[in-house]
């Protein structure tokens, strides 16, 4: 039994992951990107995406906000239903990994349990978390949404960093204080 489904068995294809992997000269990987609303998660995963791009890397963006417009629309901001956004974009990601792809995942996923759930989804090393590490203060002048100043006066509840908690990376790869383009190519040095 898996989950709820019961008398279900895995099949495997004679194509596997190191086949695909040759096809496209690059292995897939993870690239985690958390941190609260306005750290520049989706700017620096859109930056990565295009240079390595550019590179000849083939890479797919995962986006919170974006998979909340299709896939997980049925999904709200209770610890729960991060939860479940999180698992389900890490199982997503998984497959764009096995895929061959380079998938950079950019959400909030403010819990340490559910990250480090999707890091123990892949085999050592293919799970690359990177922290935004920009202070809440910082993330409030910003406000690019307008959500700070919604959540300040009552009008968006359980918001991340205001009234919903943010958990700190303790282990991640990658800390990002300051970024600028000379940090992404540091970042890709370490790939
Ligand atoms: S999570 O916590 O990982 O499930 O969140 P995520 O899927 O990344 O979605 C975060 C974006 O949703 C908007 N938004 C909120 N964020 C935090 N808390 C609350 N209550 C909330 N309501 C809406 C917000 O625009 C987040 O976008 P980013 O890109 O992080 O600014």
């Amino acid at each position: 039994t898996i989950g709820n489904s019961t008398n279900i068995q895995w099949h495997s294809c004679s194509v596997q992951k190191d086949d695909r992997h040759r096809l496209l000269h690059q292995k897939g990987c993870v690239i985690w990107i958390t941190g609260l609303s306005g750290s520049g998660k989706s700017t620096i995963a859109c930056a990565l995406s295009r240079i390595l791009h550019q590179r000849g890397k083939l890479t797919y963006v995962l986006d919170g906000d974006n998979i909340r417009h299709g896939l997980n629309k049925d999904l709200g901001f209770k610890a729960q239903d991060r939860a479940e956004n999180i698992r389900r974009i890490g199982e997503v990601a998984k497959l764009f990994a096995d895929a061959g792809v380079i998938c950079i995942a950019s959400l909030i996923s403010p819990y340490r349990r559910d990250r480090d759930a999707c890091r123990s989804m892949l085999p050592n090393g293919d799970f690359i978390e990177v922290f935004m590490d920009v202070p809440l203060h910082v993330c409030e002048a910003r406000d690019p949404k307008g959500l700070y100043k919604l959540a300040r006066a009552g009008k968006i509840k359980g918001f991340t960093g205001i009234d919903d908690p943010y958990e700190t990376p303790i282990h991640s790869e990658v800390c990002v204080l300051n970024f600028n383009r000379i940090l992404l190519i540091d970042l890709l040095g370490c790939m």
